[in-house]
């Protein structure tokens, strides 16, 4: 289907302003979605990868350099056996289908996460799917897959203590930023913006250490992941546009 002409005007708009280099989104609602249209949940799930990929068009449109999405979360594993085997069915189909556009389109897949748990079908499409982009640089799409943010903090500090025994780290040189470079997202810049969809006011254990700073956009609690659309996601930055960053320090008509 053609884009509303209205997406374009969007986009020329958010372009002309500061476009955040790091979006990193908590897909909220599937399964409320799919109970208010009277679906089973796994279609809200199928729905909402529909949406990932627009999102990921959109992304590249505007210039945004990284996404991070929540898509399995540590926690996520305690849901009924079903709706867990459709989500690890669901990135296998992803990736069959979409691996040549992402690579195409110049992005980059990461994983954040322990993702050498999945079954052997996932985790084999995922290591496919990173070394496939491993070249791409235009942007990165992050996929925390079996991600907590808890979790990756004390994997953070295990492996800072295994360079301490091996002689390789100072304790003394251990700052903010030897703690992020443990971090599955090394190298990256900290997300600018989380946006949530569906309207919970929390975080859930997504990137607690690199969000620090970020701006958050929560969408109202009937917008739920799968009608969260190109028009939806280029609101909340126009949004995060107008927002004053200080990081702790004082506004610019305080100085
Ligand atoms: C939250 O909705 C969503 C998830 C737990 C999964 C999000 C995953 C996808 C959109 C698919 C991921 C796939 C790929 C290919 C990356 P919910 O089920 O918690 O909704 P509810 O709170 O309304 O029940």
């Amino acid at each position: 289907m053609a884009d509303n002409p209205n997406i374009h005007t969007l986009i020329s708009l958010v372009k002309s302003k500061n476009v955040p280099k790091h979006v990193a989104i908590i897909m909220d609602g599937n399964g409320r979605w799919a109970k208010m249209h009277g679906f089973a949940r796994s279609v809200g799930h199928r729905y909402g990868v529909e949406k990932l990929k627009e999102l990921l068009t959109v992304s590249k449109a505007i210039g945004i350099q990284y996404i991070t999405v929540y898509a399995f979360s540590t926690e996520n594993w305690s849901r009924p056996k079903e709706e867990v085997d459709t989500l690890m069915n669901l990135i296998v189909e992803f990736i069959n289908r979409e691996i040549d556009n992402i690579k195409k389109e110049g992005a980059r897949i990461h994983v954040l996460g322990d993702y050498s748990v999945l079954p052997e079908k996932s985790r084999n499409a995922v290591q496919y799917a990173i070394d496939y982009t491993a070249e791409n640089s235009e942007l990165h799409l992050n996929v925390a897959l079996n991600y907590g943010g808890r979790a990756e903090l004390v994997r953070a500090f295990k492996l800072m203590a295994e360079e301490i025994q091996n002689g390789k780290l100072d304790i003394n040189d251990i700052d903010e930023k030897t703690i992020s470079e443990h971090l599955y997202t090394a190298g990256m810049p900290d997300p600018d913006l989380v946006i949530r969809t569906a309207g919970e006011l929390r975080l859930s254990n997504f990137l607690p250490y690199q969000s620090a700073y970020s701006e958050l956009w929560i969408s109202p609690k009937d917008l739920y992941w799968p009608d969260f659309n190109k028009e939806c996601f280029l609101r909340a930055i126009m949004e995060y546009q107008k927002r004053e960053r200080r990081f702790g320090g004082l506004a610019n008509k305080n100085i």
